[in-house]
């Protein structure tokens, strides 16, 4: 028999399903995240974006098994490594140690950082959730000018619509961009086991108006196309993501009164 799990993950009960639900998948996720092809794709240009990270305090808000967190160690950040999940921070901890890397983790909700006000240069926010009180928690523990990065599935790919055929080839058609009815994110972490996250997503101008109205002023947007990389590992996801946007990532800057 199938075991069917949902986890709703887009209102008030965010904190805790959210955590059930991740501790659920840990295992499975962080098995797949480093050859996957959204860690291809958004790995170089998050690093491109974020520049120099060399001495800079960062905090990776929904670090998950850390994959991103130890790369900006590897670079020179001195990274905090913060999640709900439980399970998800036991694979960071894996992570870190195997890459002989050092990140400080911590389990806390990303609605109440437990931080002060102004501790940090950098805040990335990866393939999480992101609502208005979660940015402007970001903004409050950003020092001024600090760096808010966020990278979402995109729009254009979350919104109601289909693919053509199952080709490589397929076009996307989109029959409602603007729909807010609720997505499912089906996953089968082993076999006759069934995880159903629930989850809302936001157009460009919602996440745009999100990140500005709580006082950052957007430097950047970028929509990352696969390399070379992908073509060799998974060819369906390289044509797909070459031609429609499969990922969004926004920079902004926290923006200081003169
Ligand atoms: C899809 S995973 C992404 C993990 C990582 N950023 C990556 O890209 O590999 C989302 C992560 O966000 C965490 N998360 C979800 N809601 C959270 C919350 N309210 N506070 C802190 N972490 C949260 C989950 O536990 C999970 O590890």
């Amino acid at each position: 028999m199938n075991k069917k799990e949902r986890f709703r993950i887009y209102d008030d009960d965010i904190p805790k399903q959210a955590e059930k639900g991740y501790d659920t998948i840990a295992d499975w996720y962080s098995l797949r995240k480093r050859g996957s092809y959204e860690f291809k794709i958004l790995l170089p240009t998050i690093l491109n974006l974020l520049g120099n990270l060399h001495r800079k305090n960062l905090i990776d808000i929904g670090c998950g098994p850390g994959a991103y967190s130890v790369e900006f160690a590897k670079r020179g950040a001195k990274v905090f490594g913060l999640d709900i999940s439980r399970k998800m921070l036991d694979k960071a901890k894996n992570n870190a140690e195997t890459t002989n890397m050092k990140l400080t983790l911590l389990k806390a909700d990303a609605h109440f950082l437990p931080f002060m006000n102004e501790s940090f240069d950098l805040a990335v926010l990866i393939l999480t959730i992101l609502n208005a009180k979660i940015v402007q928690e970001a903004a409050r523990v950003l020092k001024p000018d600090g760096l808010l990065l966020f990278s979402d599935t995109h729009p254009i790919i979350e919104s109601k619509g289909r693919w053509e055929s199952n080709g490589m080839d397929a076009g996307r058609i989109i029959e409602d961009y603007f729909s807010q009815d609720k997505r499912e994110w089906r996953i089968e972490p082993s076999p006759g086991r069934t995880v159903i996250f629930k989850y809302c997503t936001r157009t460009i101008e919602q996440c745009v108006n999100m990140i500005t109205d709580a006082g950052f002023k957007i430097l950047r947007i970028a929509e990352p196309k696969p390399g070379t990389d992908v073509r060799k590992s998974d060819l369906m996801h390289y044509y797909r993501c070459s031609r429609v946007p499969y990922f969004i990532v926004y920079l902004a800057q926290k923006h200081c009164e003169q």
